[in-house]
């Protein structure tokens, strides 16, 4: 792959240095509205609210909510990103977890609060007039890793399901008046009936939460979780499938409990992003100890998700397809953990060669740190063969001046 968005990857390194992300605007667009179309066919009282926590570039913002979508933060500083791409407030949602007081102020700017706990609606702001709601641990969750698994026993987010009546009679109590109901089971799943399960549910919690305290949700949130393939044998998430089988889900959960099916919420943020970005880095070093090690200049300061949770991404080298025998990548930091892929089958590159991390949209850029002096990289957009730089590279003026008391 030598082109991304129409702009040529070895003019891109050039311009712009290594390490790099580079987004691609029209698939990220391609999937917002794929999203859209979906449940459009299926349940179009859907709500988008793109999970910023998956990259919070204040131009991919402005894109992404260019294509309609509202924006779920997770942290004071998202809803400002949110606010500041010109979101408007119903359009905002906070998800937090373990939230303080403060956290809890920037939320009530929102016009939707997700409580992580029953002890955080006394932390909310008096006067917070949006709509409130709790997540629930559904007690399952999945994902494609352990370290992505947001629901069931291990998981440390949301309130159990047996707790929740006692919580939304506390908020009524106090005088609220609007209510939705969330759950956020886990990331990257990508079988379309995962979907449904967490729907029914949360469906029929609702019914057997919200009946005796007479009061009707304004939403269901079934979080995000959509997940994209990493590897090249594994399959896309069939859209259609999973819309069709949440609205079936929804309607007759709706009908066995009498009431008319609510509108629906999706926080979706890998989905968006991440088939969209990639990370642009350049071999360093070659070296034939035990393994053939490729040192690149990126890291997991760069891409922490092989890391963090054992992730794999596609690397491509820009140029060379060939694989002549096994290779172990690796970054600069000082790190034995700091290895993006061992023993793959890779072409024979020398130094200053560039090297394509596939699948870096989401979770890379957002997670990036500058650890061992290792500061974060540039981000540009190519939108139909031009690339804008929408993130400069930190320097190291930058970075001494936080030390400057
Ligand atoms: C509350 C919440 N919503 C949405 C998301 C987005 O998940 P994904 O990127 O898998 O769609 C997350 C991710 O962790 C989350 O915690």
């Amino acid at each position: 792959m030598n082109m991304i968005g129409g702009c040529d990857l070895r003019d891109i390194a050039n311009r712009f240095g290594t390490p790099l992300y580079l987004y691609d605007a029209a698939r990220i667009e391609r999937n917002c509205h794929a999203l859209r179309d979906a449940f459009n066919a299926h349940y179009p009282a859907t709500d988008i609210f793109y999970a910023v926590k998956a990259n919070g570039n204040p131009h991919l913002l402005r894109l992404i909510a260019s294509c309609g979508t509202g924006a779920d933060c997770a942290a004071p500083l998202e809803v400002t990103l949110a606010e500041r791409a010109g979101i408007p407030r119903e359009k905002i949602m906070y998800t937090g977890n373990y939230e303080s007081r403060d956290d809890l102020a920037a939320a009530a700017r929102c016009g939707a609060v997700n409580l992580d706990d029953i002890t955080a609606i006394g932390k909310l702001p008096a006067g917070f007039d949006g709509i409130l709601s709790f997540r629930i641990n559904p007690g399952e969750g999945g994902g494609s890793h352990p370290g992505i698994v947001t629901g069931g026993p291990d998981a440390k987010f949301g309130i159990p399901i047996e707790s929740a009546p006692a919580a939304y009679r506390l908020a009524v109590d106090r005088g609220f008046t609007r209510f939705g109901i969330h759950l956020m089971a886990g990331s990257n799943n990508r079988d379309p009936l995962f979907f449904a399960r967490m729907a029914a549910i949360l469906c029929h919690s609702a019914a057997d939460i919200f009946r005796p305290l007479g009061i009707l949700p304004e939403y269901f949130d079934i979080g995000g979780g959509f997940g994209i393939p990493y590897a090249e044998d594994e399959t896309p998430l069939d859209l259609d499938a999973m819309a069709r089988a949440v609205a079936a889900t929804l309607a007759l959960c709706a009908s066995q409990h009498g009431v008319t099916p609510p509108r629906l919420r999706i926080e979706p943020g890998r989905f968006i992003v991440g088939d969209a970005g990639y990370l642009l880095a350049r071999v360093t070093a070659v070296k034939k100890g035990l393994r053939r090690f490729v040192g690149l200049d990126a890291g997991m300061n760069t891409l922490i998700r092989p890391a963090l949770y054992g992730s794999h991404h596609r690397v491509t080298v820009v140029g060379k397809e060939t694989p002549a025998g096994m290779a172990t990548l690796c970054g600069r930091i000082c790190e034995n953990t700091d290895i993006f892929a061992a023993d793959i089958p890779f072409p024979a590159v020398t130094e200053g060669d560039i090297v394509l991390f596939h699948d870096a949209g989401a979770y890379c850029a957002s997670m990036a740190f500058p650890y061992n002096g290792r500061l974060r990289p540039a981000e540009v957009l190519c939108d139909n063969g031009k690339p804008f730089r929408i993130a400069r590279a930190e320097n190291e003026a930058e970075f001494m001046e936080r030390y400057e008391a």
